[in-house]
């Protein structure tokens, strides 16, 4: 069985403004705890270890330290120093659930963290983070979760141009409308939870930010309505139906239908030119390739999309992972649990699972382009910037004929580095590899001509001046080189290689 939380009742929005002045007042920000507690003690509590934290705020008194050991560390605080960090608070936040007062002492009964961006300081309201310490992490079923890594991939995956609306499906704590804030001039937040839209009310209040919350499930509370973004890390766990549902990860859906579901009805509320991206997870089933599953759900949009899969998983190592996440590792009915998992897994004939993000982007060309890839390797995020200048590229090309590409002046990446192999002294390279140090650090092996090509582009001669040049050293007819050169040249552009 989970465990289940205090009641939340929204505090008032008095109790919250004067919570938020108290915790401007300590300086109890992102840079603030991080400073007090020192990079050791930071990083052990990203690994959910508060020993580090603890032995860093010995001897250290004031409101920050009080508001650190009591959130982030989840400690008790004398009763006293609660009530100097929160003056007239204490007995309103335990009303609403989020302190419990016990005696002369007090403790978190959910948490409230610091979070920002590069010019903002927000504050988070979540439940509190589970198996702190190596304590139980068996959570209430309708557990709001925290900023987690995959949040953040999202935050940073987002195309952040400035909007009109956008749209922040399965809300939770309310993260990535903190961040749509920023560049939309309308965000409205969604959420079947209950619990987590209460959270969210609190997130929005104490960071001074504006969004507007509407209960219900995937698209229904914004039927008919149009968004230029929509951002969305839903509960993708790719899981069968019936047992104990932890609604920030288990959408009630069988195996990754909540994905699709996702995926198929972004047109419905997407903007022309709006941008659907989504989290998620993703069944690879009884051999069919996976490309072509998520190919099905993708070309019935008509939207361009970029689909990436970061990570595959196989059966085994998917449900071991996610059974850790609920608690339940080394519990009472874990090997039955995950035996059902498998079991599942055999009939429905999944054999793996992938994890990735779709960006989908509604412009309504005869042939949209879609791309899905495996991409394993390192990246650099934010790729925000990166997914923008894909959608840019993809306009440009689809309007450019033959002509326009040769006569395009283009520019190198200013990242790509050339690497050749072959034996040391060698007069020529065996192997060319050209490789991108930013963004998706893409490599592609290349021939002479390609690297030449690429090596000349600094926007003075035209594609077709440099594919000439190039034909006349090799002694090879030019119309056959430009003919030869001229889908490399469009690849090169659409990964960035170039740009014009
Ligand atoms: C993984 S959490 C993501 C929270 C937050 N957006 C983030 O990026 O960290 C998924 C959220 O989706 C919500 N959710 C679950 N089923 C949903 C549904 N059918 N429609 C909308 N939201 C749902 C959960 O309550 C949870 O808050």
């Amino acid at each position: 069985m989970a465990t289940s939380h205090s009641r939340l009742v929204p505090p008032s929005r008095g109790t919250v403004t004067a919570l938020r002045k108290c915790l401007m007042d300590a300086d109890y920000t992102v840079d603030g705890v991080t400073g007090l507690l020192g990079e050791v003690a930071h990083r052990a509590l990203l690994r959910d270890v508060s020993v580090p934290g603890m032995r860093a705020l010995a001897g250290h008194r004031g409101p920050l330290a009080t508001l650190t050991r009591l959130w982030p560390l989840q400690s008790g605080v004398p009763l006293a120093e609660a009530e100097q960090a929160l003056p007239g608070l204490v007995e309103p936040l335990a009303a609403a659930g989020l302190l419990i007062r016990s005696g002369e002492a007090v403790r978190a009964l959910a948490d409230v963290r610091p979070y920002g961006d590069d010019t903002s300081d927000w504050w988070v309201a979540c439940d509190l983070t589970p198996g702190l310490d190596g304590g139980s992490r068996r959570i209430g079923t309708d557990h709001v979760l925290g900023i987690s890594p995959a949040s953040t991939t999202l935050a940073q995956l987002a195309v952040r141009d400035p909007v009109g609306r956008a749209l922040d499906l399965g809300t939770g704590c309310g993260v990535q409308s903190l961040h749509l804030a920023t560049h939309a001039a309308e965000v409205v937040a969604t959420d079947v939870n209950e619990r987590a839209l209460a959270m969210a009310a609190i997130t929005a209040a104490l960071s001074d930010v504006d969004f507007e919350l509407r209960a219900g499930s995937l698209y229904a509370p914004v039927a008919g309505e149009q968004f230029d973004l929509v951002v969305t890390n839903p509960p993708f766990v790719v899981s069968p139906v019936g047992g104990e549902r932890l609604v920030y990860r288990d959408s009630g859906l069988p195996g990754d239908e909540v994905v699709r579901r996702i995926v198929t009805g972004a047109p419905s509320v997407l903007a022309p030119g709006g941008w659907c991206q989504v989290l998620a997870n993703w069944a690879h089933v009884g051999g069919q390739p996976w490309e072509s599953r998520i190919a099905e759900w993708v070309t019935g949009t008509g939207c361009d999309a970029w689909v990436v899969q970061r990570e595959l998983l196989d059966p085994a190592e998917y449900a071991q992972m996610w059974l850790a996440d609920a608690g339940l590792a080394g519990a009472p009915g874990w090997a039955a649990a995950y035996d059902a998992w498998l079991g599942w897994f055999a009939d429905q004939g999944i054999e793996g699972i992938g994890m990735g993000w779709l960006s989908l982007r509604r412009t309504e060309r005869d042939e949209p382009v879609v791309v899905i890839e495996d991409f394993p390797y390192e990246i650099e995020q934010p790729l925000g910037v990166h997914v923008r200048g894909w959608g840019r590229r993809v306009d440009l090309l689809a309007s450019a004929d033959d002509d326009v590409m040769l006569s395009a002046r283009p520019v190198r990446a200013d990242d790509v580095v050339q690497e050749t192999y072959g034996p040391p002294g060698a007069a020529d390279p065996e192997r060319i590899v050209l490789r991108r140090q930013r963004g998706v650090r893409r490599a592609r092996s290349v021939d002479t001509v390609v690297a030449a090509l690429v090596g000349a582009c600094d926007g003075e001669l035209t594609t077709g001046q440099i594919v000439d040049a190039v034909a006349a050293l090799l002694d090879a007819e030019a119309a056959v080189l430009r003919a030869d050169t001229l889908p490399i040249l469009r690849e090169l552009v659409a990964e960035g290689w170039l740009d014009f």
